[in-house]
């Protein structure tokens, strides 16, 4: 995959007004300011195409770009706790409808900060996953603030939490790259088949 070429597509605050998918689509969850738009950034090897903030719910939108005919999608976080109940729950549903839409749901990536306990909204978000059957992984973030052991221990812990094996979750950093190559070829083995 020709991530040199990514560009943006479209915004939706309404999912359904999302058209039909019609290539492979990669789409990031996980909590307000956990990093997914900078993860996506990392991956097109751009500083900015993806609006990145310190300031938690930066992403209000579906935002979808293109690479080399793949679709990648950034969702807004949940939990982010300092927005009105009105607008977490605009929010809860534009996510809950995106993957109750019919799309190619090639993979998700669900994102989970390494230095934190799984909430309980990243729980109910993985559980959702296991149930639909949707094709996901795992990518810890932020591991450039741990030593590489914290970071495997961490890594073992979050784990155990949600019954996975610890190498089924991957350790990533948008700061110096770690785990970027492998997510790529997690990318590439279920959007080229
Ligand atoms: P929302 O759009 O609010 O849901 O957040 P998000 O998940 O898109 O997070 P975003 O990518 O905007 O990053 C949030 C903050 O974390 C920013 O200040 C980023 O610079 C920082 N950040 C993201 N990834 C990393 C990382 O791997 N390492 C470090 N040190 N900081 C990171
Ligand atoms: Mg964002």
């Amino acid at each position: 995959i020709n991530y040199q070429l990514a560009r943006f597509v479209a915004s939706y605050g309404d999912a359904s007004k999302i058209p039909a998918s019609t290539c492979p689509e990669v789409s990031f969850v996980g909590r307000s300011n956990v990093g997914k738009s900078s993860i996506m950034n990392k991956l097109f090897n751009r500083k900015n195409l993806v609006k990145v903030s310190s300031t938690p719910g930066k992403t209000a939108n579906v935002n979808f770009f293109e690479a080399d005919g793949i679709h990648f999608v950034d969702l807004p976080g949940y939990g982010y706790a300092q927005r009105s109940k009105a607008e977490r729950d605009r929010w809860k549903d534009l996510i809950g409808e995106f993957f109750e839409l019919d799309r190619s749901f090639n993979l998700v990536v669900s994102l989970i900060d390494i230095r934190h306990e799984p909430s309980a909204l990243d729980h109910q978000m993985i559980d959702y996953l296991n149930a639909s059957g949707l094709p996901f992984v795992i990518a810890l973030t932020k591991a450039d603030k741990l030593s590489r052991g914290r970071a495997d221990q961490q890594r073992s812990a979050i784990a155990r939490i949600l019954g996975m094996r610890p190498a089924d979750l991957l350790i990533t950093s948008s700061d110096n790259g770690q785990g970027i190559d492998e997510l790529k070829e997690i990318i590439e083995l279920h959007c080229l088949g």
